[in-house]
């Protein structure tokens, strides 16, 4: 059943760029989603002082808005911070949550991880909230150790019935041009699939498991065809629009 599951290619632009680069990418991003033949769903993710820019870009096209942060809570004094219903009206439809940046400069648990899930479900939007190990965790050979408890400690309960996008990025292969065996990305997809049917039963087997960590043109179809990966999450291709829509053309 997770073949059919209609995969997502999401950018995430992270610190990058201008308000005239973002627009300019997010056009090419845009025609060149519409030029594509593809049945997968295209979403970017820009920093948040240039969602508003994008979104008039992208309005009423095929790609849609994601932020890559939000606050647990709706509104107050918090600082720098944005609520997840500010997002949404900007015109966001997905939010990045628990990226390994975050939960390494930000010091995010898996409890702060699970509030801001439940606050982005709450306003409407779709969570993309990430996992992943270290290298250290996966040479001591607790890799899936990790990612389950991330997983049972990050998603609350109507995660899964509501649409929520788990994206598996070992934090190793973030940005390092290295990525993980075909079979070591697969055992990882087919171990947090079965945690999620374990927990969530029918809406498990529907919840999208994006991979992400050096995504690249060159190793995105072999990657996408894996079992149980159902799209990637991209960070520094997702920056160039031939690259990006290179690993959109590859999805299946
Ligand atoms: P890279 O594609 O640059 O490795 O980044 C992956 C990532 O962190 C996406 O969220």
């Amino acid at each position: 059943m997770a073949r059919a599951l209609r995969p997502v290619i999401a950018g995430n632009w992270k610190m990058h760029g201008t308000l005239a680069s973002a627009r300019a990418l997010a056009a090419a991003v845009r025609a060149g989603a519409e030029a594509a033949e593809t049945r997968a769903e295209v979403v970017v993710c820009p920093p948040h002082p240039h969602l508003s820019a994008v979104a008039e870009v992208l309005s009423g096209g095929p790609v849609a808005l994601g932020a890559q942060d939000c606050h647990a809570l709706p509104a107050g004094a918090h600082t720098g911070d944005v609520s997840a219903a500010m997002l949404a009206d900007c015109g966001c439809r997905h939010v990045i949550l628990g990226h390994s940046e975050r939960r390494a400069e930000h010091h995010e648990t898996d409890g702060i991880v699970r509030g801001k899930a439940l606050a982005a479900l709450e306003a409407g939007l779709t969570p993309i909230l990430c996992v992943g190990e270290t290298a250290a965790e996966r040479a001591a050979g607790l890799a899936e150790e990790v990612v389950v408890v991330q997983l049972a400690g990050s998603l609350p309960e109507r995660f899964c019935a509501d649409g929520g996008i788990l994206a598996y990025e070992p934090v190793w292969a973030i940005g390092s041009g290295r990525t993980p065996t075909e079979a070591e990305i697969a055992a990882m997809h087919a171990a947090i699939r079965r945690a999620l049917e374990a927990r969530f039963g029918e809406a498990g087997k529907a919840t999208r498991i994006l991979y992400g960590g050096s995504v690249k043109p060159g190793n995105a179809a072999a990657i996408l065809r894996l079992p149980e990966v159902n799209g990637a999450l991209v960070g520094g291709a997702s920056l160039e629009a031939e690259a990006f829509l290179a690993i959109l053309r590859a999805a299946p």
